[in-house]
């Protein structure tokens, strides 16, 4: 049986339903988590949990200790991890308030700690990461959308921005030719610190707003935060849908 972990974002700092059962600090080689682990179970099933912007919504996106949420969500038994990411949308398919779940990454993140494998190395390590995410998880994720009948996109370039402000409309552009269909500040370096530990993974991405410059008006936070609150009600559906 695997465990299955939820990385909450921007919006989910904690999850309805979830009946907690005891919360765990890992002390890691790398650092504080975002906050303790959450052992929970939702309608009988495990479930681990963290917010990967702490509990009270206080470390942005740069400064999240991506490694050590990783190393601790493993060390508590996680083999599974959905990954939750408020996005911009870029694409016109990705409309706000759109569920995505991505296939693709670009990541333009910079002078984050974004590798396990620096220091003491017997050898140099290259991990595989054609397919950034893992199909079967986003199988399932789609599957449980479909079942549940929400609006959703089974497909999508998730470009890694590295914040915390937003980009301009000229940076937006260039990612439109890169081929980026969503903009975000959290999906890397934690997707690939996953697969260098061999977790599976797989984001689940609620478009908060249009990127910047595709609309007349500037991105509005309040704007942002309506949608994402309207939004974050699926997750939870989602999950119940996904481990029934
Ligand atoms: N850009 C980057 N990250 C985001 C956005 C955006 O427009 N919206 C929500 N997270």
């Amino acid at each position: 049986m695997k465990t299955l972990a939820l990385i909450g974002g921007t919006g989910l700092t904690q999850l309805n339903g979830l009946e907690i059962n005891h919360k765990e600090m890992v002390a890691t080689p790398y650092g504080e988590p975002s906050g303790p682990i959450i052992h929970g179970t939702l309608n009988g099933t495990d479930l681990l949990f963290i917010a990967r912007h702490g509990y009270k919504h206080t470390i942005p996106p740069h400064k999240v200790n991506y490694r050590a949420n990783i190393y601790a969500l493993q060390q508590c038994g996680a083999n599974q991890i959905i990954a939750v990411n408020a996005v911009g949308g870029i694409a016109q398919n990705c409309s706000p308030k759109k569920l995505v779940v991505p296939d693709q990454i670009i990541d333009y993140t910079h002078s984050r700690e974004h590798t396990f494998y620096e220091d003491n190395l017997d050898d140099v390590v290259h991990i595989d990461f054609t397919y950034p995410y893992t199909e079967n998880l986003r199988k399932r994720i789609i599957h449980s959308l479909e079942k549940l009948g929400f609006d959703h996109v089974n497909h999508g370039v998730y470009g890694a921005t590295q914040g915390p402000r937003l980009e301009t409309a000229a940076e937006i552009q260039r990612l439109q030719k890169d081929g980026c269909t969503l903009v975000g500040m959290t999906g890397m370096p934690e997707a690939s610190l996953a697969r260098e530990v061999g977790l599976e993974y797989a984001s689940l991405c609620i478009v908060a707003n249009w990127a910047a410059g595709l609309e007349e008006t500037e991105v509005s936070m309040d704007d942002i935060r309506a949608n994402l609150d309207e939004s974050i009600g699926y997750v939870r559906k989602l999950l119940e849908q996904m481990i029934s």
